[in-house]
Parts: C-alpha cells; structure tokens; sequence
C-alpha cells in the first residue's frame, strides 16, 4: 500500500460495508420496470440526493463522454430527458444512438445500469415539459448555447438581459427536447457482505425480458 496520501486523502483505506439490503431472483418479477420503480420510490424515501440524477455516456469515434442529466419521465418502458439537441450529448448522439445510464444511489447502496438507444420523442411532448419548466431556466435554455466555447460568462448574462427587456416570446426552440432510451439491457446491483454484492441483469429479447445473475 503506498504511504504517501493521494490528495491529502488515505483513499485505499476508505472502505464501506454493504449490507442494507438483497436482491434475489424469488423477490422480482419478470419486468426490470417494477423493480426499477420500486428503487426508485425507495430512494426517494432514504432522500438520496437527486435520485432522478443518471450518468448520460454517450460514444463519438469509438471514445466515450459521459454526463448527468435529470431523468423526466419513464413513459412506456422508456427513459425520457431533456436537453439541447446541438451540445456535445446531442451530436455524438446523432452519430450514434448507442447510449447508457447511470444511476448511483448511495444511502441504498444500489447502482442501475441501462443500455439503449436513444431518439428524439415528439415536438408537442418536448414543448409540453418545456413550458411547465420556470421562466428562467426557459430563458437560459434558449441563450445558452450548449457545450460551445464562450469567452466569458458575461455574454451569456447580457444575452439574458436582453432577451428579458426585449419581451421575446419564451417558445421552446427546435434545439432543445427530449430524448428517449428504449433499453435493451438493464442490470441492478445490490452492494452486499463481503463484497459479494448482487448483481442481475435484464435483457430484452423480443417482448420479453431474460434474467440472469453476475459475479460481483
Ligand atoms: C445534477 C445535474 C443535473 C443536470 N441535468 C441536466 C439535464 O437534465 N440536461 C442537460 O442538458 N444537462 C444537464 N446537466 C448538465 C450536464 O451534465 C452537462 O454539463 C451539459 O448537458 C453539457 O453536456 P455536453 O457538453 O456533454 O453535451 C446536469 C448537471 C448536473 C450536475
């Protein structure tokens, strides 16, 4: 083990035991939704810290990006979230739809891994949740352009200012929406005792979903 410190910090010896809960194959059903809502509500109930926050990795020639974004709405076995469809995120995912999310809830002790694609869902749903979002982030969402190199923060204030004296209507832009991941894999991990965490992963054939279980 090496004796000087990382960062001020003794990370090797930072250790956590897990043994809040199990996840075992008599406990869930067929369906990688009920379980994923069921752990969702239950981390609401620990009041984990942005529960719907999920890790967005997306890929642009064969190398990896990855980012939070808020999950919105699980509609019809799918993961919808919102963002600009000209950032970074947007772009790779033009390319190439092939996407996964991340979910880390701590006080659970409980990751979910989703792999899928990704589309765009409709103009009139995008502008339905854009317009129940507050003035201000609407403002931002239509100033700001995403993922792009700006000088300083100073233009995107003025941007903002002026977009409020000049009374411009605030109307989603066709550069900013939603996306759908309709998954094709979903896998749940339970930390465990002595590292023998569980692990079980769904996979989707056809119209229904297979199960199976995965070394820690
Ligand atoms: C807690 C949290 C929530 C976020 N939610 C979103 C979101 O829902 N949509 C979004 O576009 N960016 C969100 N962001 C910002 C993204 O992480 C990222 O900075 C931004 O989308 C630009 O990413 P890109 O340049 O890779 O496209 C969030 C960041 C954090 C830390």
């Amino acid at each position: 083990m090496p004796e000087k410190a990382i960062m001020g910090l003794k990370l090797a010896y930072i250790r956590k035991n897990y043994q809040k809960s199990k996840l075992s194959e008599e406990t869930i059903s067929g369906n990688p939704f009920e379980l994923f809502e069921k752990w969702y509500e239950e981390a609401i109930k620990v009041l984990e810290n942005e529960p719907n926050a999920m890790v967005l990795s997306t890929v642009s020639n064969n190398k990896p990006s990855a980012r939070i974004v808020l999950l919105k709405e699980l509609l019809d076995e799918t993961f919808l979230f919102f963002t600009n469809y000209l950032s970074r995120k947007g772009k790779e995912i033009e390319n190439n739809p092939n996407v996964a999310l991340t979910f880390f809830w701590p006080v659970s002790e409980r990751q979910v891994r989703i792999e899928g694609v990704v589309e765009k869902i409709d103009a009139v749903s995008s502008s339905n949740y854009f317009n129940i979002r507050p003035e201000e982030s609407r403002i931002s969402a239509i100033i700001s352009p995403q993922s792009q190199v700006i000088s300083a923060k100073k233009i995107l204030e003025t941007e903002y200012a002026l977009f409020v004296s000049e009374k411009k209507p605030i109307q989603r832009p066709d550069y900013w929406g939603g996306y759908r991941c309709i998954p094709q894999t979903i896998e749940f991990w339970q930390g465990g005792e002595h590292r023998l965490h569980d692990r079980i992963r769904f996979i989707k054939e056809k119209t229904t979903w297979k199960t199976e279980r995965l070394a820690p």
